[in-house]
């Protein structure tokens, strides 16, 4: 399957991917975290995409593109991706849809995870990540680890993203509200979109995810194509 999943910052898009990729056995491809990566190792590339980040703002497109293209040419993605934010902008979806019109391949669906202003700042406020291991995701409440600061996975330090303070986290909003929910209407007009709640635990929304693809078990409840 080559999904997208699409939603606000600590709408829960990384949780989500994580168990979506692992159970559908395909690639999960998160252009953030890839940037904290290269950030991580101080490539150039990294730092470039850190002034960026660490204002709220988006990477350039070019950047950003060629991230991607990377990735979608390897060769373990040929079963299938999950891309977790790309596209952002609606030029980066024309590329995204120039990449997989060369490969003469088209997405299956885009997942669109609905949740409001006040729960992504209680998310990310209380958000912990791990060091040693990107798809490990904690909250100190909702999902805290057994000892605070120390991932419950593989024991890795937990730390807390730079651009996590609430200032920032406010300005990624109204990214996302003036640049990637235009992505939303890209793909409506390609009937591709299907709305999902990401209110409730964790297994909830991924049940509703699972069931809003057609690979669920359960009715999908607080679902909706639109
Ligand atoms: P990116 O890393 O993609 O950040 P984001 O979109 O802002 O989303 P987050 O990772 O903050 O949240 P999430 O939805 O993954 O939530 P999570 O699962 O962690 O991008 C960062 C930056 O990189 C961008 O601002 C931009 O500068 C740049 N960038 C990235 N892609 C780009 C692109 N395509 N173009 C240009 N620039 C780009 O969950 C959040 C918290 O909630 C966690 O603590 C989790 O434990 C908790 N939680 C999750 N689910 C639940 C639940 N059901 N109930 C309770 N708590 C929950
Ligand atoms: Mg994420």
């Amino acid at each position: 399957m080559r999904l997208l999943l699409i939603g606000p910052p600590g709408a829960g898009k990384g949780t989500q991917a994580v168990r979506l990729a692992a159970h559908l056995s395909i690639q999960h491809i998160s252009t953030g975290d890839l940037f904290r990566e290269h950030i991580a190792q101080g490539t150039e590339l990294g730092q470039n995409a850190d002034k960026h980040i660490r204002a709220g703002r988006l990477v350039p497109d070019e950047v950003t593109v060629g991230v991607i293209e990377e990735c979608l040419a390897r060769p373990d993605t040929e079963r299938g991706f999950l891309l977790d934010g790309f596209p952002r902008n609606p030029a980066q979806a024309e590329a995204l849809d120039g990449i997989l019109a060369d490969t003469g391949s088209g997405l299956d669906a885009v997942l669109n995870l609905e949740i409001p202003d006040a729960e992504v700042i209680s998310r990310i406020a209380g958000r912990r990540l791990c060091r040693q291991d990107r798809e490990h995701i904690f909250h100190v409440d909702h999902n805290p680890p057994e000892v605070a600061g120390t991932c419950a996975v593989c024991g890795g330090e937990l730390y807390q993203r730079d651009d996590d303070r609430e200032a920032t986290v406010r300005r990624r909003l109204e990214v996302y509200g003036s640049e990637t929910a235009l992505v939303l209407d890209h793909y409506r007009a390609q009937g591709l979109v299907t709305t999902v709640s990401a209110l409730g635990r964790v297994q909830e929304v991924l049940d509703r995810a699972l069931a809003a693809i057609g690979k669920g078990r359960v009715a999908a409840s607080g679902t909706s194509s639109n």
